[in-house]
């Protein structure tokens, strides 16, 4: 089973996959920390994240691994544990860059269709339900209004220890929301066939209980579907 959960900055995407993921016994994967160690790689190696070619070669050399952990995946680039270190301020303002480019992605997708090959995944990013797997069982997109969403990522900085505004905080969600929507592979947008929830008013908990009663319901219904199928 996979579930493909998208949406736009803040929108608590990951801690939301993550919860349900833990209850349904998936495996949760974080594609934005996948684009967010190559974006460190490119800094570490001081490359220039305007060139596709040399964006392309970085991620087709450079090994991401993402460890289940109850806290979140631990993140791995070549080996070292850089799970901290891919949510610094200088990592945020290059990755929507970075990730825009075709090559790039086309690796990068590769490797997440690879690691759903083996059970049943939760995985959430901007492109899950429209490129990474068009016909995932379970697609959502989260939505929130911005104000919102900037409220929740001042919290996360807040709890880090990044000196940051309110206001650089809005300008940073706006600035990447922008990137993200408008880039020319892969844009950020609602799938078809995709169940909009709108967390603004919802509760963590009522987000994940919603969430998890769409998956229930829909392995009901596959299973119900192969009864049928078997007579
Ligand atoms: O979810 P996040 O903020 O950690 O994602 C970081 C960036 O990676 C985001 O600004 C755009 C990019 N990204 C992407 O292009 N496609 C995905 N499936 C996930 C993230």
């Amino acid at each position: 089973m996979i579930v493909a959960i998208d949406g736009p900055v803040g929108v608590g995407k990951s801690t939301v996959a993550r919860a349900v993921a833990e209850q349904m016994g998936f495996l949760h994967i974080d594609t934005g920390a996948m684009y967010r160690a190559l974006a460190l790689r490119c800094l570490e190696e001081d490359l220039d994240p305007d060139d596709p070619q040399a964006m392309g070669e970085m991620a087709a050399f450079t090994q991401v691994r993402l460890e289940p952990s109850p806290r979140g995946p631990k993140v791995h680039l070549n080996s070292h544990d850089v799970t901290e270190a891919i949510r610094s301020p200088e990592v945020t303002a290059l990755v929507s860059k970075v990730s825009a480019h075709p090559g790039l992605r086309e690796i990068v997708v590769h490797r997440q269709r690879l690691m759903a090959e083996h059970g049943s995944v939760v995985m959430e990013g901007r492109d899950i339900g429209t490129v990474v797997f068009p016909r995932a069982d379970v697609k959502i997109y989260l939505d929130a209004s911005l104000d919102a969403r900037v409220r929740r990522r001042a919290g996360d900085y807040e709890a880090r220890g990044t000196p940051w505004s309110f206001e650089e905080i809005r300008q940073s969600v706006l600035a990447r929301d922008d990137y993200d929507k408008n880039r020319e592979v892969s844009p950020l947008r609602v799938a078809d066939d995709a169940l909009v929830v709108d967390t603004t008013e919802l509760s963590f908990e009522e987000v994940v209980a919603r969430i998890v009663k769409i998956i229930r319901d829909k392995i009901r219904e596959k299973r119900s579907a192969e009864k049928k199928r078997k007579g």
